[in-house]
């Protein structure tokens, strides 16, 4: 979900929903504002994307200038305009948005009904303005703070009341919540490009702190209402970045960027004479890089696809057995953490509840926690012992790009650095390396200015009912990625399969005409994988082959070639991706999906 809120001179209806547009891509199925009025809170939400609510607002003028807003992504109660936010008490004098999810909720929902509160939503939200109302005593922040002592789960909520117009009061626990900081205005949200047209300077609320926005003064105190200095945070991206300056969709903007992502990524991690990786925000002695005796590596979705890259190279560079575990499994299959083991937490977003649970489920074992987020300040950069940024810039199209590449890059910049140390590698190697890295951003370029390719190729694909990927080694993994950005977008069944595996089941599936994308770039495989195409061929698939230039053997077996630029293969995943990325785009295009907000899914997902 996202929430924003405002307090300031402007009409705040319409700086809330402009800052509802920038969060659409936290949930999209319902949205609502609340402004205080003199008898009571107005609300106006609405079931379905932020249009339906604009175009009842449309043509109306509110005069309030405070505020707060939110779009929803289900998780208690079905998308509707009742369990839509902001929700109120049955005096209507307080109104509540809220991200998260409040545990304990049906056991407060039994208490208040037996003080005679009558609910209107199946939300776990509903209680909270209850609470307050309950607890409202002639201050706001004091009923607040009690309310809050009474919950358990995650939340950030933002609370505006009719008794106190000119106040908002912000809290968060688990929840992402950021404050603008304007010229006698403030601005709350969930993600910083709601307010970036007006203002860069930020505060970025911790867990346990409460925010009291009043015109012109703003003051955060901890739960027990001790004052908290925190450090403003200036913004350095350009809004522009956030919108999708003239592309058609975000996501094919977020692809065009990869070439820029990579560079930033790169930039300032390796030494003038590209021998060395300098990453210097993984405050590990050498002693403790030489101590390691095991990784495991856990995230969600796509940076789940970065992790099983980064396994490969992990191992492969610098020989450390490395696990790979989707966050939601990893807390729950009781996993062995001795001394000497790292865990590397991989999130776009860095709020993913599944992958947060697993960072503090490693940290409760005593493990060191590396990060590799694209969110500064956010929750899983806050908790790890170490974070390693990728300077993808805001990513807003659920499905993600930019961020996997550059997620990648983090992985093998680590892995040189673990395996220099480790003496693992010789310097001849990693400058090697090092000196094809630096090469990846003009070669995604000149992938990028071949598209068109691509975009021939979806046109028959769109017609497909199920596609097979196929790799081998590291182009598996890749692979797994492209099968899955098809499938979210496009929402053709997809499926990737390990090549060699193809012969014990999936061969069954392959019949007249089911197309293949088969990843030839592993040298040492390729061999292999001209087999396998093979394979597939003799029962009547139509392949599509993705080679390294200048493997033109490779075409006397598919249908279809596609050729990227030669790399060290650890690097090729990099490259690999992007056609990959181009079809799964142009497919959804093609049958005319919504591509930046496929349908049941979110970009952010903050519940387990
Ligand atoms: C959601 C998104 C995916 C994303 C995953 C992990 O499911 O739809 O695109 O890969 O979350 O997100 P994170 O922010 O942790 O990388």
């Amino acid at each position: 979900c996202g929430i924003v809120g405002y307090i300031g001179s402007k009409e705040a209806v319409s700086v809330l929903v402009g800052g509802l547009e920038k969060l659409e891509y936290r949930g999209y199925d319902s949205a609502g504002v609340a402004i205080p009025g003199e008898d009571g809170i107005e609300v106006i939400k609405k079931e379905g994307r932020l249009t339906v609510l604009k175009d009842r607002l449309n043509g109306q003028s509110y005069s309030a200038n405070v505020g707060i807003g939110h779009t929803r992504w289900a998780t208690h109660g079905k998308p509707s305009d009742e369990n839509a936010h902001p929700h109120t008490d049955c005096t209507g004098k307080f109104a509540v948005v809220h991200n998260g999810i409040i545990e304990n909720y049906l056991n407060l929902k039994d208490w208040l009904q037996w003080q005679g509160h009558t609910f209107a939503s199946q939300t776990d939200t509903e209680v909270l303005p209850h609470l307050i109302e309950h607890f409202y005593d002639g201050d706001l922040v004091e009923a607040v703070l009690k309310a809050v002592s009474k919950l358990e789960g995650s939340y950030a909520m933002v609370v505006v009341s009719s008794h106190e117009p000119n106040k908002l009061v912000a809290v968060r626990q688990d929840s992402p919540l950021v404050i603008g900081l304007g010229d006698g205005e403030y601005f709350l949200a969930s993600d910083i490009p709601a307010f970036l047209n007006y203002t860069r300077h930020t505060y970025v609320l911790n867990d346990g702190e409460v925010a009291v926005l009043e015109t012109g003064q703003i003051n955060i105190m901890d739960k027990n209402c001790n004052p908290v200095n925190k450090d403003v945070f200036e913004v350095n991206w350009e809004a522009k970045q956030a919108e999708k300056s003239g592309y058609d969709h975000f996501m094919l903007k977020e692809i065009f960027e990869q070439p820029k992502a990579i560079r930033d990524t790169i930039r300032g991690r390796i030494t003038a004479d590209n021998s060395e990786v300098v990453l210097e925000e993984v405050k590990m002695t050498p002693e403790e890089i030489k101590g390691l005796k095991k990784i495991f590596i856990s995230a969600c979705g796509t940076a789940y696809h970065a992790g099983i890259v980064g396994k490969y190279v992990i191992e492969k560079l610098a020989r450390i057995p490395v696990e790979v575990d989707i966050a939601s499994e990893f807390r729950y299959r009781h996993p062995i953490i001795e001394p000497g083991t790292l865990v590397i937490i991989i999130s776009q977003s860095g709020e993913t509840a599944d992958t947060l649970a697993a960072l503090r489920e490693a940290r409760r074992q005593g493990a060191r926690v590396v990060a590799v987020t694209n969110v500064v300040g956010s929750s899983v950069s806050r908790e790890a012992d170490d974070v390693i940024y990728t300077w993808a810039g805001p990513e807003i199209a659920v499905a993600s790009t930019k961020a996997y590449t550059t997620q990648l890059l983090s992985m093998f910049l680590l892995a040189v650095r673990l395996a220099t140390v480790r003496g693992e590698m010789k310097p001849e190697e990693a400058k090697e390396i090092i000196n094809e890295m630096k090469m990846l951003d003009t070669k995604a370029q000149a992938i990028l200015d071949n598209s068109v390719e691509m975009r021939e190729y979806a046109r028959e694909l769109a017609r497909s009912k199920c596609v097979f990927f196929l790799g081998r080694g590291l182009d598996y993994a890749v692979a797994m990625e492209g099968s899955l950005k098809l499938k979210e977008i496009s929402y053709i069944h997809a499926e990737a399969y390990a090549a060699g595996e193809l012969k014990h089941g999936t061969l069954a599936l392959i019949e007249e005409d089911v197309p293949v994308v088969a990843l030839t770039t592993q040298d040492d495989l390729f061999d292999k994988m001209v087999s396998n195409i093979q394979e597939v061929n003799a029962r009547g698939a139509a392949v599509l082959a993705l080679a390294t230039d200048g493997r033109t053997e490779v075409e006397k077996v598919a249908g279809r070639t596609s050729y990227i630029p030669k790399t060290h293969p650890v690097l090729a995943p990099v490259l690999a991706v992007i056609p990959l990325q181009l079809l799964a785009y142009h497919t959804a295009v093609e049958r005319g999906c919504d591509v930046d907000k496929p349908r049941n899914l979110a970009k952010s997902v903050t519940v387990e």
